[in-house]
């Protein structure tokens, strides 16, 4: 055979999600009853395999905050400054908890109009007052300070300590919210034998955890967040790491050898979980597992991104669907599918695309353009012909460049072309209602496979080649729908 015919010889055919069905199953169970908890990381548990893309128009902290008490995850862009990205994820972090442990504090001698600063900026009602860096002195609240003079010292207005009710670390929730009923105070610190201020309970955080029983929390009751950083931005990562649970890289083509070389440097430096990507092939996935010391998930697929121009510009391509399979393979081969969690990413847009990478092995899929549409998402909302409509443009796309900050993505040094589009997508209404409609739809699929969790949608789920004519036919058709 000819040398570049031969190319030609048994090459593979790439299926997309607009190419499968899943084939339906004996089902045992009813889909309110099947379970969607997964892992969003090596050991790192959320409750829906729905996780948010790092960008700017999709995830910052407010929507990092209402997915994670839905039971999913944002990942949080890094199209800002370091200090930028730090902030969110402490505004995540300080959402909720059981005990902060982040707490904002004053010294005795702060003026009352800085306190006021601090908490307008904050968003928080108590300061705990600390002298030597953290011995507990009193407490300033809002009520305190909210109509006395700015000019004075905290220390004068301030709950003293002889007057404050506090707890050591042992105090469970039910006895937090006893003595904060019985001294009709909404904040309790806590300290150690030596007075040391170890946290802060508040009354807000104990009544919102009955509100978001799904909400996916760490140990301290915290909601859990994500960061994307550059491979190259060990810096990011470092200010990044104590308060994020998992470091997601956040590059365009992850095999290729400098990025597996820095990422391997991060991998040991950092504590939180480490995803890679992204990733699209079978040799990628295990030349990155064999180089890199510690890797607790994958993210994979690259050029199906909605606002992706990738495969245009380069006709380079691994269809997310695809990707996922590449690397669950792979990790079956290494007897590790099931322990380093697969994440589908790019080209999600409903059910029945999330019902298909997770038949294909994946254990959480990242979507942009579904979350971008939502209320919480940071992009602008505009009106069009009294519809409406949410700002969402591709991280490789010309705005995004030109906002970026500090290492990048897509962009130069290392490239001078743009791979990513802007444009605007429908307004879609809260994060809550969005993975409402999600998880119906998601648990419907499942069910129609006959698979009560994700791990049996690995086992179960058969799929179907369906060729585009036959994909008219399984849509509405044949009526007219006006909108
Ligand atoms: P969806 O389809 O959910 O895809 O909107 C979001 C994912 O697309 C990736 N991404 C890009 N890919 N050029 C690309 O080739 C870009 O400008 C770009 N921006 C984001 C990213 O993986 C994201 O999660």
């Amino acid at each position: 055979m000819a040398r570049f015919a031969s190319k030609l010889e048994g090459i593979e055919t790439l299926y997309t999600f607009n190419d499968l069905v899943l084939l339906p199953g004996k089902s045992y169970v009813e889909p309110r009853e099947i379970d969607l908890s997964t892992y969003a990381a090596r050991g790192l548990r959320i409750n829906l395999p729905f996780i948010s893309s790092p960008m700017d128009t999709v995830t910052g902290s407010e929507l990092a905050i209402s997915l994670a008490r839905e039971g999913g995850l944002g990942i949080l862009h890094r199209n800002c400054s370091v200090d930028e990205q730090v902030e969110m994820a402490r505004r995540v972090k300080r959402a909720e908890s059981r005990i902060i442990r982040d707490v904002v504090v004053v010294t005795p001698d702060t003026t009352v109009g800085e306190a006021y600063r601090i908490m307008e900026e904050k968003n928080i009602h108590g300061l705990p007052v600390v002298e030597d860096g953290d011995r507990l002195v009193g407490i300033v609240t809002w009520r305190d300070i909210r109509y006395s003079d700015r000019g004075l010292r905290v220390s004068s207005v301030m709950t003293p300590r002889e007057r404050l009710v506090t707890a050591s670390e042992e105090v469970s929730l039910e006895e937090a919210k006893q003595l904060m009923h019985e001294h009709r105070v909404e904040k309790l610190p806590i300290v150690d034998g030596e007075g040391r201020l170890r946290g802060l309970i508040t009354f807000r955080d104990i009544s919102l955890k009955g509100r978001y029983p799904m909400a996916s929390r760490d140990e301290d009751g915290r909601l859990l967040v994500g960061a994307a950083v550059s491979p190259f931005d060990l810096e990011r990562a470092k200010r990044l790491d104590r308060y994020v649970d998992l470091i997601v890289t956040d590059v365009a083509h992850f095999h290729n050898e400098n990025v597996i070389r820095a990422a391997a440097k991060m991998s040991r430096e950092i504590s939180a979980r480490f995803v890679v990507g992204n990733l699209g092939t079978r040799e990628a996935v295990l030349e990155v597992l064999s180089r890199i010391e510690r890797v607790d998930g994958l993210r994979m697929g690259m050029g199906s991104g909605s606002i992706c121009t990738t495969s245009v510009v380069t006709r380079v391509a691994a269809p997310t669907l695809y990707a996922t399979i590449q690397a669950a393979d792979a990790l079956d081969e290494l007897g590790l599918h099931g322990e380093i969690p697969v994440l589908a990413d790019g080209g999600v847009r409903n059910t029945g695309d999330i019902a298909l990478a997770l038949a294909a092995g994946a254990s959480a899929v990242i979507m942009g353009n579904v979350f971008a549409g939502t209320r919480e998402s940071p992009g602008r909302l505009i009106a069009i012909q009294g519809k409406y409509y949410k700002e969402y443009y591709g991280m490789g796309s010309a705005r995004a460049r030109a906002k970026r900050a500090g290492l990048d993505r897509y962009s130069k040094p290392s490239k001078d072309i743009d791979e990513g589009v802007e444009g605007w997508v429908p307004y879609r209404g809260s994060v809550s209602d969005v993975v409402g409609e999600l998880r119906a739809g998601l648990q419907a699929a499942m069910g129609y496979v006959g698979a009560s969790r994700i791990t049996e949608m690995w086992e179960k789920a058969r799929f179907a080649y369906i060729p585009p004519q036959g994909s008219l036919e399984i849509k509405p058709h044949d009526i007219f729908i006006p909108g």
